[in-house]
């Protein structure tokens, strides 16, 4: 599993790149057209970092996630299932014994990414025997406090890092530096208070969008900058850090 950033080529590790040459073939999920480009991303990464190695790229089709569904928790293990079944076909019609494959990961396998949770499920299903090793990447919440030149906590004090989902539920306990990813509904529109946003979309990518200041001046903004970038684009990727202020004394 190769941690590759958040979408700058730029910021693949040089841990990564050496882990990209050992490679015989690489796993791809492909998303369908509208995330071409991250595929394509990964393809660029390979053109320019695999040297003198041949290599094959497996490409399997990722099923789409049941997003109607009420059932959160449910659509997503059903989902990881049906993901892992293709990455296991993938393996099984595509690996010698004795060769090395590779998952390009997005950012950083760690942080909601459940490739590596679909390789324990193939190994518990004994789809998989193989050994795993893990190269870490720069996740997009590096790459978002990175490029607001912030930190992401306060002296001595917690960040949460969470979902969109939750966050529209309610404000994390015990955090008032909270990052928020996977944010389908603009759940930062809703809050109150003294609360600072930095905002980043398609971090490290050429349309890439940064946004900051004090919510109530730059929600709207962001907003329309948000519906204006999905409907130019068909997708967006971003993530945010909400600070707020008077941390409350411990
Ligand atoms: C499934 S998670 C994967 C996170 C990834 N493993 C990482 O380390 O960044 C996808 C979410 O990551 C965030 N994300 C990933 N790449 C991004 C980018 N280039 N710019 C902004 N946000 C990004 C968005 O919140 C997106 O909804």
């Amino acid at each position: 599993m190769i941690g590759i950033g958040a979408g700058d080529p730029e910021q693949v590790t040089v841990q990564a790149v050496r882990a990209l040459n050992r490679v015989d073939v690489f796993f791809v999920l492909d998303k369908g057209d509208v995330k071409r480009e991250l595929v394509d991303l990964r393809q660029e990464i390979l053109d320019r970092y695999v040297e003198g190695r041949e290599y094959r790229v497996a490409v399997g089709r990722d099923p789409d996630r049941d997003r109607a569904s009420g059932a959160y928790a449910e659509a997503v293990a059903d989902w990881r299932r049906r993901r892992a079944d293709v990455c296991a076909g993938l393996i099984a019609e595509h690996l010698a014994d004795g060769e090395t494959g590779a998952f390009l990961v997005w950012g950083d396998p760690a942080l909601y990414d459940s490739t590596l949770a679909i390789l324990d499920d193939l190994r518990e299903r004994g789809a998989l025997d193989a050994e795993v090793e893990v190269v870490p990447g720069i996740s997009s919440v590096s790459a978002l406090a990175a490029r607001h030149g912030t930190v992401l906590n306060r002296v001595g004090r917690p960040v949460q890092i969470t979902t969109g989902r939750r966050l529209a539920e309610r404000w994390p306990d015990d955090a008032d530096d909270v990052v928020v990813m996977l944010d389908a509904r603009d759940a930062f529109a809703g809050l109150g208070g003294d609360v600072e946003i930095f905002w980043g979309a398609y971090l490290g990518m050429p349309d890439e969008i940064l946004i900051s200041g004090r919510l109530p001046d730059v929600a709207a903004q962001i907003a329309e900058a948000r519906a204006e970038a999905r409907r130019r684009k068909g997708w967006i990727m971003d993530t945010y850090l909400l600070r707020r202020s008077a941390p409350a004394a411990d």
